[in-house]
């Protein structure tokens, strides 16, 4: 997979992919080019059934300093409603495989908004959230103002929409926005052991279980629950519940085959 602002490894240990925005002179920036290839390298790794979880990375200084101000600097409400950006974004809301974000440094505006599309987050104890947009005339668009109040609640949300500061690990972890804060040298690592954590369970389970989390944060309690037994049952038609079981049963290590 050869892209021209992200660096892709679909093997990087076995049955874990990882990508590494890599556009680190503009801090990650996410130009629209950027994000497609970020949407294309997902859909491919989840149609890979070698790849059972993906992390996805920046660098030490950024894992990404929001949306391309420089690109959108210039457009009308009529440009940006026909470049119709959020479309790649939804696309990338729906990949089915659990996507772990290892952050470390600057994770602003789109770029926090991209590390709450991830299912996990391990972040180094350098990294920094924030939804800045409000310092430059605008407010989030990829989510920030719903996902993020989700998560941490009116008023905190509102400090951070409103104000634009940036809060610290520590404080992120506080609120519930990431899993794990490590120091820096090991923030990529931590996160490869979370993926491996993910990557030995069975690929089915997991994927209906990640569906099933999700639609906690879009439905009403009843209809998740509804949801939640659907997918619990439909498990029950796969080989990897019969050998999760039996494992137990004789007190061996499963082996799940994805079947
Ligand atoms: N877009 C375009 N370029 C960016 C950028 C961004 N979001 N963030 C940083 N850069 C560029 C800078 O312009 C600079 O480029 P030049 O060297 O060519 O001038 C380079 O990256 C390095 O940045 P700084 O010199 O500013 O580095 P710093 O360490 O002094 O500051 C920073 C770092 C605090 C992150 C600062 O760069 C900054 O505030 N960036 C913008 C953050 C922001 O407002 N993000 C929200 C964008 S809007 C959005 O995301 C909308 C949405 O909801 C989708």
């Amino acid at each position: 997979m050869n892209f021209q602002y992200i660096l892709v490894e679909p093997r990087y240990e076995q049955h874990i992919a990882l990508i590494r925005l890599n556009r680190p002179k503009e801090l990650n920036a996410l130009c629209l080019e950027l994000m497609a290839e970020v949407r294309d390298a997902l859909k491919t790794l989840d149609a890979d059934e070698e790849v059972r979880a993906i992390i996805l990375t920046g660098n030490e200084r950024a894992f990404a300093a929001g949306a391309d101000i420089k690109q959108m600097a210039g457009k009308t409400a009529i440009d940006m409603l026909l470049i119709d950006q959020f479309t790649t974004w939804d696309t990338i809301k729906k990949i089915k495989k659990p996507i772990i974000a290892a952050v470390s440094g600057f994770a602003l505006g789109g770029g926090n908004e991209l590390v709450m599309h991830c299912d996990m987050v391990v972040a180094s104890e350098t990294a920094m959230f924030g939804q800045p947009e409000i310092k430059i005339g605008v407010m989030p668009g990829a989510g920030g103002t719903q996902r993020l109040t989700r998560v941490v609640g009116k008023v905190n949300a509102m400090e951070m929409v409103l104000t634009g500061k940036f809060i610290t690990a520590e404080r992120a972890y506080e609120l519930g926005l990431v899993n794990k804060v490590v120091p820096v040298e090991l923030y990529l690592e931590e996160a490869v052991k979370l993926a491996r954590d993910v990557a030995q369970q069975s690929p089915l389970a997991i994927r209906l279980a990640k569906e099933a989390v999700l639609k906690a944060y879009d439905s009403p309690l009843s209809e998740g629950l509804e949801f939640e037994r659907k997918n619990f049952y439909l498990l029950f038609a796969t080989e990897d519940q019969k050998e999760g079981m039996a494992a137990f049963v004789e007190k061996r290590a499963p082996i799940f085959q994805g079947k």
